[in-house]
């Protein structure tokens, strides 16, 4: 019996070799052994209430569980393929440690509730740590920033020059970015806050068993309504992968921003050299490789999402097992985002802003364009559509000069608009550009002070 299946007795033939190669999942879903040790001694506590097995048994198959438990801790554990995943190995070992007893276990469940319940309870909590490894990614944002309120850049659209902005501002539309990314995860969080057990193969059980109890007692919001549904959902392995996929995006964004940025035709940036490999045979180079990874990793996310999405396509109701790789997805692509996560933190910690080509290049482009027309609007009182034609036409007349808008002399503004007085000059500073910005969400030092503040409370 030992080594013999559990259906053995129906079975005439020994299960193919090659089905059990990809068949067994025992060396993906180990990782879900203690979820299965819990959900398995919450089960039999309720069964033993409810009175459906005796407590000499049920006691007898908690503590052979917990030494399970403790086999696998320590490593001292054989898993088998034979015994295909992490369900049956337990429920075979269980049998090996107290005997007969161990046969009580299965009653009024089934491996299709017992996965996905194992599956839920998993990836509540790597949501949870993955909101922590979000939060460390946000803090290194902040920090940066903090130090960087009056540092001036080009802010950019279509890759061109556009406005001055500050770096901290640029940085923190990721802190956003990564707030709404910790929101989807704590949503996805509320959303499969419900427990399956006890929903059993698929139709229910005629046992009076507790699923409140084996609820609540699991950590569960309450008991899935439909039996049916409850076994066959994989919503929430579809949305923790969407979420991941798309705070992955964000980080390959700003992994693609600091490669550009680091580019020697920008050199906006520089990395320390921790964040840095060489070339074996160019010996000058500094080459930015964890930035590349991060930026290449949203593939293997995308990726993850994509193949679940596609099992999941006209899967008829109940359980199959084509829904068996879900784990697998699921833990790859969490591993995937865990590690791009961590190694955002240190390449942000690591950037050091090139201030003074910053500088240099917020004033190339001529970005204080806008603001010379803002000012006529507001002091000569023309409208932005005339004022738009007469400073596009101070920046034709400054290309031609080979000269930037801030190096531009009183005499030579009043070749294109006459009435002016020196208080225009003004208008061509980068820095008095970017803190004039002061409408709500804008760049101005002031305001990005003010975010700072905000944003270091609520990410403590
Ligand atoms: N290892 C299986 C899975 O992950 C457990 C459920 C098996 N149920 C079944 N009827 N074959 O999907």
């Amino acid at each position: 019996m030992k080594n013999k299946t559990i259906w053995s007795n129906r079975f005439k033939n020994k299960t193919s070799l090659s089905f059990q190669k990809i068949g067994s999942s025992i060396h993906i879903d180990k990782r879900l052994y203690e979820q299965d040790i819990a959900a398995s001694i919450v089960h039999t506590q309720m069964l033993m209430k409810q009175k459906i097995i005796g407590t000499k048994d049920g006691t007898k198959i908690i503590d052979g569980l917990k030494k399970i438990k403790s086999l696998i801790d320590k490593g001292n554990f054989e898993f088998k393929d034979k015994f295909e995943d992490i369900h049956l190995n337990v429920e075979k070992k269980l049998f090996e440690i107290i005997g007969p007893s161990a046969g009580f276990l299965h009653t009024a469940r089934s491996r299709n509730d017992q996965v996905v319940t194992d599956f839920k309870l998993w990836i509540k909590n790597a949501s949870k740590e993955i909101l922590k490894d979000i939060t460390l990614v946000m803090k290194s944002i902040i920090k940066k920033a903090e130090k960087n309120t009056d540092t001036v850049m080009p802010g950019l659209t279509h890759l061109k020059n556009a406005q001055p902005i500050s770096f901290a501002h640029y940085l923190l539309s990721y802190y956003e970015m990564l707030k709404r990314d910790k929101n989807r995860f704590e949503n996805n969080i509320k959303l499969l806050d419900e427990c399956p057990l006890g929903s059993a193969a698929l139709s229910g059980t005629s046992y009076k068993i507790d699923r409140n109890y084996t609820s609540k007692k699991l950590g569960f919001k309450k008991p899935t309504a439909n039996s049916m549904d409850a076994v066959s959902d994989r919503d929430f392995a579809i949305d923790f992968l969407y979420a991941s996929a798309v705070c992955a995006m964000h980080l390959s964004r700003l992994a693609e921003d600091f490669i550009i940025y680091n580019s020697d035709a920008f050199n906006l940036i520089s990395f320390n050299d921790s964040m840095l490999t060489g070339s074996s045979i160019m010996p000058q180079k500094k080459n930015p490789d964890p930035a590349e990874l991060i930026r290449g990793k949203v593939g293997i996310n995308y990726g993850k999402l994509n193949a679940m999405l596609t099992i999941m396509k006209g899967l008829p109701m109940s359980y199959f097992k084509d829904m068996q790789d879900d784990k697998e997805l699921v833990f790859d692509g969490h591993d995937t985002l865990k590690n791009t996560l961590t190694l955002s933190a240190e390449l942000i910690n690591s950037v050091k802003p090139n201030k003074g080509i910053m500088l240099l290049m917020a004033n190339k482009g001529y970005t204080t364009a806008t603001d010379f027309a803002d000012y006529l609007v507001k002091v000569k009182k023309l409208s932005f559509r005339e004022s738009y034609t007469i400073s596009s036409k101070l920046v034709n007349f400054a290309e031609k000069n080979k000269k930037m808008l801030s190096d531009l002399t009183l005499e030579e503004i009043k070749k294109i608009y006459k009435d002016l007085d020196r208080s225009v000059l003004k208008v061509f500073d980068v820095k008095n550009s970017m803190n004039l910005k002061k409408s709500y969400g804008g760049t101005s030092e002031s305001n990005v002070k003010s975010m700072i503040k905000k944003y270091k409370k609520e990410s403590k």
